[in-house]
């Protein structure tokens, strides 16, 4: 499905992107062994719905999303073809869930055709106010990547990216034995069209994994990577343990019960962009009427001159 663009977005807007949800979900074992890791809540939605939600933030309409062929039906039950949103979904299955999150961009090749392409993993949660204008900033042009960085307690558990005295970055790992730096690489990510090719020349790593650092590190040797530091304001969660879904969802919690916005609401995003109107935001919450997600949809759609997602600094 082709979609106007609208006309505050630029012409080399970021028009598609690819959320990954496969994998096998070990680390959340057993919550993983009938269902996938990215369908677990994180308090009032599923998992799934934040890197959705961050993509749509980007102004990003067209998604693939690649899981596990097990989980597929799921999916396709959760989100449909994308069009109640006023988007489009499409999936794809990853048979081998430990083929590697670079292993995307060559399931979804014919997906980006000849496009730039934002990648998120599914199990990826930001939370914060400043992301609405992070995120269309990102997806503006994308000339090279472009990734983000934020600084970690667990600095083994990530792709680390170094800087030089300068500031500029100067080395990609993966998972670190000795990490020389504690600056993540978050799983959300924005590439030109050569990360095909480059996904393509990949071996996979001592883990058997086509790993995404790999990725990044040849943008960087060929001087094409940008890091974008997050600012503090923003709060990101790998929701891939016990802890850090619990953790995601408290933060997810305490906003949704002090503040009168939810945190990522696919179908306020999708109205706020003008993608459906307010009739069809009425009908959204209309399903389970009796549910809080309803009912905050219920109450967005009936607000005159609702203040909307803030898409200023
Ligand atoms: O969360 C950020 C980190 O994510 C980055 O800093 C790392 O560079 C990146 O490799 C990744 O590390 P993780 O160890 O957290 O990746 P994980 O195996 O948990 O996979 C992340 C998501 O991608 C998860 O939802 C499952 C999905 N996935 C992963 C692999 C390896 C797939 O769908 N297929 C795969 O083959």
């Amino acid at each position: 499905m082709q979609f106007q663009t609208r006309p505050e977005i630029l012409t080399e807007h970021v028009r598609k992107g690819i959320v990954i949800a496969g994998g096998l979900g070990s680390r959340v074992y057993p919550m993983t062994v009938s269902t996938s890791k990215c369908l677990l809540p994180v308090y009032s939605k599923p998992m799934v719905y934040y890197p959705v939600g961050v993509l749509m933030l980007a102004g990003i309409r067209e998604i693939l999303l690649i899981c596990h062929p097990r989980d597929r039906d799921s999916y396709e039950l959760l989100f449909g073809d994308g069009s109640r949103w006023g988007m489009s979904l499409s999936y794809l299955e990853q048979r081998d869930p430990r083929g590697g999150i670079a292993e995307a961009f060559l399931i979804g090749a014919d997906f980006i055709g000849s496009e730039s392409c934002a990648l998120a993993l599914g199990d990826n949660v930001f939370i914060g106010s400043r992301l609405p204008i992070i995120m269309r900033r990102a997806a503006e042009t994308v000339d090279g990547a472009m990734v983000f960085a934020t600084q970690v307690a667990d600095p083994r558990r990530y792709g680390i990216v170094t800087f030089d005295s300068a500031g500029r970055p100067n080395g990609i790992e993966e998972k670190p034995e000795n990490p020389r730096s504690d600056w993540a690489v978050t799983g959300l990510y924005f590439y030109d069209n050569q990360v095909i090719e480059l996904a393509s020349r990949l071996k996979p790593s001592d883990r058997g994994e086509l790993e995404i650092s790999d990725v990044n590190q040849a943008y960087l040797d060929a001087g094409r990577l940008r890091v974008e530091k997050l600012s503090r304001g923003i709060a990101w969660y790998d929701a891939g343990t016990p802890d850090s879904l619990f953790e995601a969802a408290i933060h997810v919690r305490t906003i949704e019960r002090n503040q009168r916005h939810s945190v990522l609401v696919p179908e306020e995003i999708a109205f706020d962009n003008g993608w459906i109107n307010q009739r069809q935001l009425i009908r959204l919450s209309q399903h389970c009427p009796n549910s809080d997600y309803a009912r905050y949809l219920a109450r967005l759609a009936s607000e005159d001159g609702s203040e909307g997602i803030a898409y200023t600094e």
